[in-house]
């Protein structure tokens, strides 16, 4: 080992000195120097200059580490060819995600063969270098800094440059009629910054050019017809960009644009553009352009089209026939655009059509959250729905809400819930821990309201941008409001309103409700950032709504809507589907519908439904052959479809108290869920008093199979967050092994684990011996005295630390197995950090989402299985514990 060590060095050491010797390979000294000055101007502070900077090591090269931030990257490149492979020179520098808070280097020029500068994500303030003019430039990247001041005239002097990236900045000024000068350029993304007067006629002569963003400006004119000189052109995002319309006809001759985003435009009306020849058309969106007139057809012929937004328009006419066949759109939303969506308010028309048998005259929603009492004594109501692409949500109370849109471009993660992510402080901050969030449009509506004027209080807190010096704190979040079709607020920016982030801001309005239903409507006008801290950060944010009367009440008959009523909109809502066209094409969605019980139409249509006779088919008629187990609440078949897929059938028991409503709402929460981790739920079928679910079947569910399988953490332990909120993160995966590492190390279930009457889940047990200090009484006895104390304590405290109930405390999967393999101490667990024993209403929460997502797995079965993995044999690494399928989902979120 030691002789190893030495001998490794002085091979090293003989290198270096021959590569003195022969003077090979080194980056001049000039070139050394200038990079001093460039981290000096930037603010970077750990290069190691006593480590050769194209040597790649150190910190000239760090490779992307979990910890790191998301998009961070660190690389200095050198080119070593030149003069006979004996020196190097500098031709890459990227820094990304590193919020360095210098300015732009102009000794930038002494690195004469620098091709590439991209300082993506810092938090660089000043102006760009006019400097910069004279170099050979090939790619300059300056997303989301805080650079101001104008563009120097001199960039265009950069004949080689081909990317010219400016998102999110505050440079402001014209763009200089010299920029048509830039004979290689290929993507100008200047969205996000203060930009005005009108694109320069020179543009024109920007033929190489393929992408073209400059959306979120104060640009002035119209939309130039010289666009249609761009023939080379693949994207072009022109979205609030200040820029009038109409669209110019010329534009039909760009027909390899595959990504085509003009929205809110102001100007007159136009028919819609003439875009048949874009045969190569993925994405496009057109919202709120001012278009009249009928929807062309061929938009239904495009074999390629993925997302397809004509909102907020003025189209009428039929949706043509053809759409029928636009089976590989994910998205489509045509809300407010087709003569059905003619009001503003979609839901008004379905919702007039019947009668309200009771009044009421005010409600109080936590948007996004639990239910919270908070302004005194006022109830805030629960809003935990997961939300989606295009949902409109019943609520059981006296209002519903509909949100349509896709995040674009989406790192973020689909959430439609944000949710705080560091302490809050002000008054009623439970109010402000979490808030819907719409790419889109959100609107809330009120009914069975008794005509008169109203206050309406919205709660606002920004809380997914940050406080400090770093590039998430350069985030512009910027809607508009409308109540009752009515604008009240324009561009309105909660960091602005409330003096910063995580501090709240509340609007109060007036308005009158003359039809029994109020609608408040949060639309996102393409304005502010999109990409801060990830892309597919923005759109509305609301945390609270109230809404009071400005009347006397006549008298206290019934504040609550009754259950019928409840029936009966969510017939009305069948109605309001049509109009809402944002689809999410599921499978088998269509046709089958009719058959199934009323209270399935309330549901989004993400969860496939299932016709009792496909499923008697699939099992043949529940054969005892087919069946696999026996769930808590009753057994499971294997089962084969028609198209060929197996199916695990869950047949709840009719005798289960369960009502209808609840559990679809169930299958509602758990079908939202899309985590390769977990079994997917394929659907379900009421019929009769059949009850059942339908899952994807899970060859041979033993623990040892699931631990390395493809499915590592299917066992369906559920972290409390999810149940309250409806969604999933890694987090929830560390939750799910610290149960399992629990069950193992006791040789228990979970459930069955019953030592005494008022301890009947091991979590909640072992919470009250860590209290006691007798976590060793956990220990399988069965293993008598063959083990280690400290390593069994190790994993209990390890199993603790991620059974946290604060997802934030809970290590991160690498710290884990560090702390598994003794390479990292195991962090003390704080006392009672976990869920308090007693908090029956976790208890519930969890048992039942444990029965319903692990359809093959019983009490005892889960038990039996625990035993059959005995943890000390296998070579755990983090990338085990991890799912293998290069597919999924789970890798693209993780990137
Ligand atoms: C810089 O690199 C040298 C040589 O590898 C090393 O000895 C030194 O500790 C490093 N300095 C820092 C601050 O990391
Ligand atoms: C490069 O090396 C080759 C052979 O190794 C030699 O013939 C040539 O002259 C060298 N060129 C320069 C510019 O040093
Ligand atoms: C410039 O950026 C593009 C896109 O990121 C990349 O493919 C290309 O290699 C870069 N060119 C240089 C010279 O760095
Ligand atoms: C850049 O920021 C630094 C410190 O925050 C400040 O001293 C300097 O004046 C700023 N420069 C410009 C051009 O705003
Ligand atoms: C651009 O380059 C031309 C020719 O090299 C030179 O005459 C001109 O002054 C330069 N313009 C700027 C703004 O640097
Ligand atoms: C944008 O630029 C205009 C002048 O062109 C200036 O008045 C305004 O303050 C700038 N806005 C911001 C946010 O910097
Ligand atoms: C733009 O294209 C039109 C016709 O397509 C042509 O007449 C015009 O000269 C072009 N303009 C430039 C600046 O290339
Ligand atoms: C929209 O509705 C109004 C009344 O609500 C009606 O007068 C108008 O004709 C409708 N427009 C279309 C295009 O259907
Ligand atoms: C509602 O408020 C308006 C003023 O905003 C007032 O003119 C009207 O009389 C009020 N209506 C009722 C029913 O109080």
């Amino acid at each position: 080992m030691q002789f190893g060590r030495l001998f490794t060095f002085s091979v090293v050491l003989f290198a270096y000195f021959m590569l003195l010797a022969s003077g090979a390979a080194l980056l001049p000294v000039k070139e050394v120097e200038a990079l001093k000055e460039i981290a000096k101007t930037l603010g970077k502070t750990n290069w190691n200059f006593s480590v050769d900077p194209c040597s790649g090591e150190s910190e000239w090269k760090t490779p992307l580490q979990p910890e790191k931030e998301k998009g961070f990257q660190n690389t200095v490149t050198c080119n070593c060819s030149y003069a006979n492979n004996t020196v190097c020179h500098v031709i890459s520098i990227i820094l990304k995600a590193q919020s360095l808070p210098g300015i732009l280097p102009p000794e930038l020029v002494k690195l004469p063969y620098l091709q590439e500068i991209d300082l993506t994500r810092n938090y660089l303030n000043g102006s760009i270098p006019k400097e910069w003019g004279s170099m050979q430039l090939i790619n300059i990247s300056l997303i989301g800094n805080r650079l101001s001041g104008v563009l120097p005239i001199e960039l265009a002097n950069i004949t080689t440059l081909k990317t010219f990236t400016l998102e999110y900045n505050n440079v402001s000024g014209v763009i200089p009629p010299e920029f048509g000068n830039m004979v290689s350029i290929e993507r100008i993304l200047l969205t996000s910054n203060n930009f005005t007067g009108p694109l320069p006629e020179t543009l024109a002569k920007l033929t190489t050019l393929k992408d073209f963003r400059i959306s979120d400006n104060h640009f002035t004119g119209k939309i130039p017809d010289f666009i249609q000189n761009w023939t080379n052109l693949d994207k072009i995002q022109i979205q609030a960009s200040g820029l009038e319309g109409p669209i110019p006809l010329g534009i039909s001759l760009c027909t390899k644009i595959s990504d085509l985003r003009i929205s809110d435009l102001k100007g007159r009306e136009a028919s819609f553009p003439p875009l048949s020849n874009m045969n190569n058309l993925k994405t496009l969106v057109l919202r709120s352009c001012n278009i009249v007139g009928e929807m062309p057809a061929y938009l239904g012929d495009m074999t390629v089209l993925k997302t397809l937004d004509l909102s907020f328009n003025k189209l009428t006419g039929e949706i043509p026939s053809s759409f029928n066949s636009l089976k590989s759109v994910e998205l489509i939303n045509l809300f407010g655009s087709s003569s059905m969506g003619n009001n503003s308010s979609g839901v008004f028309p379905c919702l007039k059509s019947f009668r309200c048998p009771q009044n009421s005259y005010s409600f109080h929603i936590n948007s996004g959250g639990r239910e919270v009492v908070a302004d005194g004594s006022t109830t805030f109501e629960d809003d935990i729905d997961s939300g989606g692409a295009s949902k409109f949500f019943l609520s059981r109370y006296n209002w519903a809400f509909s949100s349509t849109g896709n995040f674009m471009d989406n790192d973020a993660g689909t959430v439609y819930i944000a949710t705080n992510t560091s302490g809050l402080t002000m008054k009623d901050y439970q109010l402000y821990m979490t808030a819907r969030l719409s790419p889109l449009s959100l609107t809330y509506y009120g009914f069975c309201l008794l005509n008169g004027n109203y206050t309406v209080s919205l709660h606002f807190a920004e809380i997914l941008f940050t406080n400090d010096k770093t590039y998430k704190s350069l985030g512009r979040r910027i809607f508009d409001i409308f109540i009752q079709g009515k604008l009240v607020l324009k561009d309105f920016n909660i960091e602005d309103e409330a003096g910063g982030v995580g501090k709240a801001v509340i609007k109060n309005f007036t308005t009158v409700v003359t039809g029994t239903t109020l609608e408040i409507r949060f639309y996102w006008n393409g304005k502010g950032t999109t990409g801060i801290p990830l892309k597919g950060t923005y759109g509305p944010l609301v945390s609270a709504i109230s809404v009071t009367p400005d009347f006397k009440l006549p008298s206290e008959d019934g504040k609550k809507i009754s259950p019928g009523l409840v029936v009966g909109i969510v017939l009305s809502v069948s109605c309001l589907i049509v109009i809402v066209l944002g689809i999410l094409w599921w499978k088998g969605c269509y046709g089958r519908k009719n058959e199934i019980d009323e209270d399935l139409r309330g549901l989004d249509l993400q969860t496939g439904s299932f016709t009792l006779r496909q499923i008697k088919a699939a099992t043949n008629n529940f054969d005892a052959e087919n069946k696999i187990g026996e769930g808590g609440f009753g057994p499971v078949y294997k089962g084969l479809l028609s198209d060929g897929t197996i199916i695990a059938v869950k047949q709840l028991s009719s005798k289960s108290k369960q009502g209808n409503r609840e559990f679809v709402n169930e299958i509602g929460m758990i079908s939202a869920l899309q985590h390769p981790n977990l079994v997917r739920l394929y659907g379900c079928c009421i019929e009769g008093n059949q009850l059942l679910l339908v899952y994807e079947y899970m060859e041979n569910n033993s623990l040892a199979r699931a631990l390395f399988g493809k499915f590592s953490f299917v066992w369906g332990y559920m972290a409390p967050e999810y149940a309250m909120r409806g969604y999933l993160t890694d987090k929830a995966d560390v939750y799910s092994f610290g149960v399992v590492a629990l069950e193992i190390v006791s040789g228990k279930s979970n459930t069955s684990y019953r030592p005494k009457e008022e301890c009947i889940y091991l979590l909640d047990w072992a919470l009250v011996l860590q209290e006691k200090g007798e976590l060793m009484e956990l220990v399988d006895p069965r293993l008598e005295s063959n083990y280690i104390k400290e390593e069994v304590l190790g994993m209990i405290n390890v199993a603790l630390l991620c059974t946290n109930s604060s997802p934030t405390l809970r290590p991160m999967m690498s710290s884990v197995v560090s702390m598994l393999e003794g390479q990292t101490a195991v962090q003390k667990v704080a006392s009672g950090s976990g869920i308090s024993s007693d908090d029956m209403k976790f208890k519930a929460i969890r048992n039942q989402y444990q029965q319903i997502l692990d359809p093959s797995m019983n009490d005892s079965q889960t038990q039996s299985m625990s035993m059959e993995a005995p943890w000390t044999e296998s070579s755990t690494s983090a990338s085990d514990l991890y799912p293998v399928n290069p597919d999924s989902q789970y890798w693209k979120d993780r990137e």
